[in-house]
C-alpha cells in the first residue's frame, strides 16, 4: 500500500481539521445511528483504544472468542469520521457491523456529532485525559502516524497544542464542550483516563452500571486482566501493529500508558507557561482533571 501524504490543517467551522476527517462529511453527518449503538467519544490520545477494548470485552468477550483473536480493534470499533485513501471509511465499516450493540468511536467535538445519535438517545461514553499527558502522547503519535500532520519539534508542538491547532481542534474546548453536554444529556458517561489508571476495576463497575450490563464478578475480572497496558501492548489485535499508516519503529502506539509522563517532556518554563494559559482557558471549576496520581 502507498502511504497517503501527510495532510495539512485547515479551519473547518471553527475547528482545526484535516481532509482525512472531513472528506466524508455529509455521509458522516447523515449516519443512521440505532438506539442501542454505543458511541465512544474522546479527544485523540485520551485512552480511546483502552475503553474501546474494555467495552468490546464486556459485550463480546465470552461469546465470540474468534472476534478477540482475529479482528483488530479498529475494525470491531470503527472510527466513524475517518476517510483515508485505500482504507475503508469508518462510516462504511460502521454500517456493515452485524453485532449488537455496535461500538463506534469518534473524536468529533460535541457540536459535530451526527444528530441521529442524539435523536436515538444513544449511550455515549466520553473519556478525558489530562492536557499535559495528552499533548505528549499526541506529539509521539503525530511522529509515527502518516495520516497526521508533521508535528515539528516538541516546543513548537506544545505551542500549537495550546493554540488549539491540532487535528480535532482545541483540547480545552473539546473536554469542556462534552462536559457541559452532560447537563442536558443524561445518557452520557464522562470518565477519566487517570481514574481508569488508578482503579480499572472500579471504572469497569461504573461502566456496567451505566450500560445496564449485569456481568458476573468473574467476567469483570477477565475484562480487567485482559485490558492491562502490557497485555494490550502484546496483543496484535489491540496494539495497531497491523495498520500500515503507523510506523511503530518511530514510536509504538502502545507507548507508555502512564499518568505523569509529561514530566519527562515539559521544561520548568514550559510547565509554568502551560499552567498559566490553562487556568485562563479552563473556566469551568467543576471540571478537574488530575495530572498525577
Ligand atoms: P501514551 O502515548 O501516553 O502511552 P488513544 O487510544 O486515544 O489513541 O490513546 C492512546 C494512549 O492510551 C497511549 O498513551 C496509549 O499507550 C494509552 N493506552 C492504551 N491502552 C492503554 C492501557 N491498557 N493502559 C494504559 N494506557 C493505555
Amino acid at each position: 500500500m502507498d502511504l497517503p501524504p501527510r495532510p495539512t490543517l485547515f479551519d473547518f467551522h471553527g475547528v482545526s481539521m484535516t481532509k482525512y476527517f472531513t472528506d466524508n462529511w455529509d455521509n458522516v453527518q447523515n449516519f443512521k445511528a440505532r438506539p442501542d449503538d454505543i458511541l465512544i467519544a474522546t479527544y485523540p490520545k485520551s485512552g480511546t483504544t483502552w475503553v474501546s477494548y474494555i467495552l468490546d470485552l464486556m459485550h463480546f468477550g465470552d461469546k465470540c472468542s474468534d472476534r478477540e483473536t482475529s479482528i483488530p480493534i479498529y475494525l470491531r470499533v470503527p472510527f466513524l469520521e475517518i476517510c483515508v485513501p485505500s482504507l475503508e471509511s469508518g462510516k462504511d465499516l460502521a454500517d456493515k457491523l452485524t453485532t449488537t450493540p455496535r461500538l463506534i468511536k469518534t473524536h468529533l467535538p460535541v457540536q459535530f456529532v451526527p444528530k441521529s445519535f442524539w435523536e436515538n438517545n444513544c449511550r455515549i461514553i466520553y473519556v478525558a485525559r489530562n492536557a499535559k499527558d495528552t499533548a505528549v502522547s499526541y506529539f509521539h503519535f503525530d511522529r509515527m502516524n502518516h495520516v497526521q500532520p508533521e508535528p515539528g519539534d516538541w516546543s513548537n508542538f506544545l505551542q500549537k497544542f495550546m493554540q488549539g491547532k491540532m487535528v480535532f481542534g482545541s483540547w480545552y474546548d473539546h473536554v469542556t464542550g462534552w462536559w457541559e453536554k452532560k447537563e442536558t444529556y443524561s445518557k452520557l458517561h464522562y470518565m477519566f483516563y487517570e481514574d481508569l489508571t488508578e482503579d480499572s476495576g472500579r471504572e469497569i463497575d461504573r461502566l456496567c452500571t451505566f450500560l445496564g450490563l449485569p456481568l458476573s464478578a468473574a467476567a469483570k475480572e477477565a475484562v480487567r486482566t485482559g485490558v492491562t497496558f502490557d497485555s494490550m501492548k502484546q496483543n496484535t489485535m489491540t496494539n495497531y501493529s497491523t495498520i500500515l499508516i503507523m510506523n511503530h519503529n518511530v514510536s509504538p502506539f502502545m507507548r507508555k500508558g502512564k499518568v505523569g509522563d509529561w514530566k519527562n517532556h515539559f521544561t520548568v518554563s514550559q510547565n509554568e507557561c502551560f499552567d498559566e494559559d490553562y487556568n485562563k482557558k479552563m473556566k469551568n471549576p467543576t471540571l478537574k482533571i488530575r495530572t498525577e496520581l
